[in-house]
């Protein structure tokens, strides 16, 4: 039973992914993961394409060798990036991007007024620019660049000082334009989520589309029979950083035991 079932393979560039995960987990208890975080490299979001492009092909290969039949790229710098060269290296394999939730955001706000929130990389993509520019003349974006938010999450604990002082220095500029609507463009957001939405009145909305990325990817490959209860033979979890902070963290976000193992030497 559990050799047909299908494996689905999801990375980040560290724990940021979890957020996604933890969707999939959601709404499909049944399936197989197959989580890379590739936090020895994190984060990506101030580094240049080239290094993101290599990075995510690397980790997508492992993924494959592992024997996954669909790929989640579960960061939006890395789907800015590499999205196109993971398709073209993988043609064979459904790969699911995710992207900053701009047209939900237009959906919601009532004064046309939306912050994103994204890494520089994000920001400066030909991709995102496409996006943002497909609803400029509907609405008023404000860009706001997560600058060490990604980091700051991956580094340190969630109610430390130094994520604190990082929300409030990238919220601030958000509250300054009056936006009504945040769209958290960065899959490492939604774990401070509650701190973010603690910068704003309760009359600011977040979008987090981890959950919208999830439905599309179960959409695209309906997953077959059901593999029973067993956490730990559904999940696997690899880090090319510190297995043992996304052990932890998969823990606080998904309620698994499973523990994180090394990434191998070639793909570190
Ligand atoms: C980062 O690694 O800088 C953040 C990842 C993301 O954009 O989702």
């Amino acid at each position: 039973q559990t050799a047909t079932a299908p494996r689905i393979g999801v990375f980040d560039s560290g724990l940021g992914g979890l957020s996604v995960l933890r969707s999939l987990c959601r709404l499909r208890d049944d399936a197989r993961f197959v989580y890379v975080a590739d936090s020895g490299h994190a984060p990506y979001g101030d580094k240049p394409v080239d290094f993101i492009v290599a990075r995510s092909l690397r980790v997508a290969d492992f993924l494959v060798d592992q024997g996954v039949d669909m790929l989640v790229v579960a960061c939006n710098t890395a789907t800015a990036a590499a999205v196109k060269a993971l398709r073209a290296a993988h043609p064979e394999l459904p790969i699911v991007g995710v992207e900053p939730g701009i047209k939900p955001a237009t959906q919601r706000t009532r004064n046309g007024r939306i912050g994103v929130l994204a890494t520089e990389a994000t920001l400066r993509s030909e991709r995102f620019q496409l996006l943002a520019q497909a609803h400029a003349d509907r609405i008023d974006l404000t860009l706001q660049p997560g600058v060490g938010l990604a980091a700051a999450i991956e580094n340190h604990a969630l109610d430390s000082a130094t994520v604190r002082g990082c929300v409030e220095r990238c919220c601030a500029p958000l509250r300054l334009a009056g936006v009504d609507t945040v769209v958290l463009g960065c899959t490492h957001y939604p774990l401070v989520a509650d701190l973010i939405a603690s910068q704003f009145g309760e009359d600011v909305a977040l979008v987090d589309t981890s959950e919208a990325i999830a439905r599309r990817t179960l959409d695209l490959r309906p997953l077959g029979q059901a593999l029973g209860t067993g956490v730990d033979t559904r999940l696997q979890l690899w880090s090319s950083g510190d297995p043992a902070l996304l052990t932890a963290a998969s823990q606080r976000w998904l309620g698994t035991s499973c523990l994180a193992q090394p990434l191998p030497g070639p793909w570190n």
